[in-house]
């Protein structure tokens, strides 16, 4: 028996998810993941097992080849960049948008503008491309809050439904990219077990396709 193939996956959205496309390709964690303490999960495929870690190491450990496979949002891999993964398949979930949001009704600074965001290559890049300097404000989460007490401008933040936004008496102002989970494959296992790792691709692309989710993509970066 050759080897499980392993799939690195986020605990909590990515993985609620995941698991209805995971099952359509026939693989069910044998332990609840939303209770269980086990970080890697043995599944109904004696091939496929899970490792469960979180959202930003998942291209970590695909990278490395700790796992061969993993599902990664795209805003992760923007940010920390597609080096050493195949990106093969789109899996249409845990949709949302990046966004640069702020208050409504502030003047513009007679400063550089703040902005507070997790995600600082992407932000950096997107004003560069606007040709505007502004001074980063790296936080790990609750970006929302950063304008309201007067520690940044804008951040830029993923939104989906708007509600936190609005909670926060916040706006969406400028869209930068739509963003979805990705399988992501790490490049030499693409090459060394190519067999198994296109077999399983191509079962997740079906259940993709019979979950009536877009499948796009097909293409490598790195
Ligand atoms: P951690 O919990 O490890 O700190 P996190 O807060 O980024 O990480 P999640 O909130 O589960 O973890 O987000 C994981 C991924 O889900 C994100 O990288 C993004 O791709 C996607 N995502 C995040 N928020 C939303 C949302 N509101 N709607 C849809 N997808 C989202
Ligand atoms: C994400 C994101 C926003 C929110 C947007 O946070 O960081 O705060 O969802 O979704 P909405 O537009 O539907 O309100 P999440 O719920 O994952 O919380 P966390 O990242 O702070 O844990």
């Amino acid at each position: 028996m050759p080897e499980p193939l392993t799939i690195a996956v986020s605990k909590g959205r990515i993985l609620e998810e995941a698991l209805p496309l995971l099952a359509r390709a026939g693989i069910v964690p044998r332990e609840d993941p939303a209770r269980s303490r086990r970080l890697v999960l043995e599944t109904s495929r004696a091939d496929v097992r899970l490792l469960v870690i979180r959202a930003a190491d998942v291209p970590t450990y695909v990278r490395h080849g700790a796992a061969e496979l993993g599902i990664a949002g795209r805003d992760v891999l923007m940010e920390q960049g597609s080096e050493g993964l195949y990106e093969p398949l789109d899996l249409g979930i845990a949709r949302c948008r990046m966004m640069v949001a702020g208050r409504p009704d502030a003047p513009a600074p007679q400063r550089r503008l703040r902005v507070a965001t997790k995600y600082v290559n992407v932000t950096r890049r997107h004003y560069a491309a606007k040709g505007e300097q502004v001074e980063l404000i790296k936080l790990y989460g609750s970006m929302e809050l950063a304008p309201l007490v007067g520690l940044a401008d804008r951040i830029v933040d993923l939104v989906d439904t708007g509600r936190t936004l609005a909670a926060n008496g916040l706006v969406p102002l400028e869209h930068i990219a739509d963003v979805s989970s990705r399988l992501v494959v790490n490049r030499a296992a693409m090459k060394v077990r190519h067999r198994e790792v296109r077999a399983l691709v191509a079962d997740l692309e079906a259940a993709v396709a019979a979950s009536g989710a877009p499948v796009a993509e097909g293409a490598a970066h790195g």
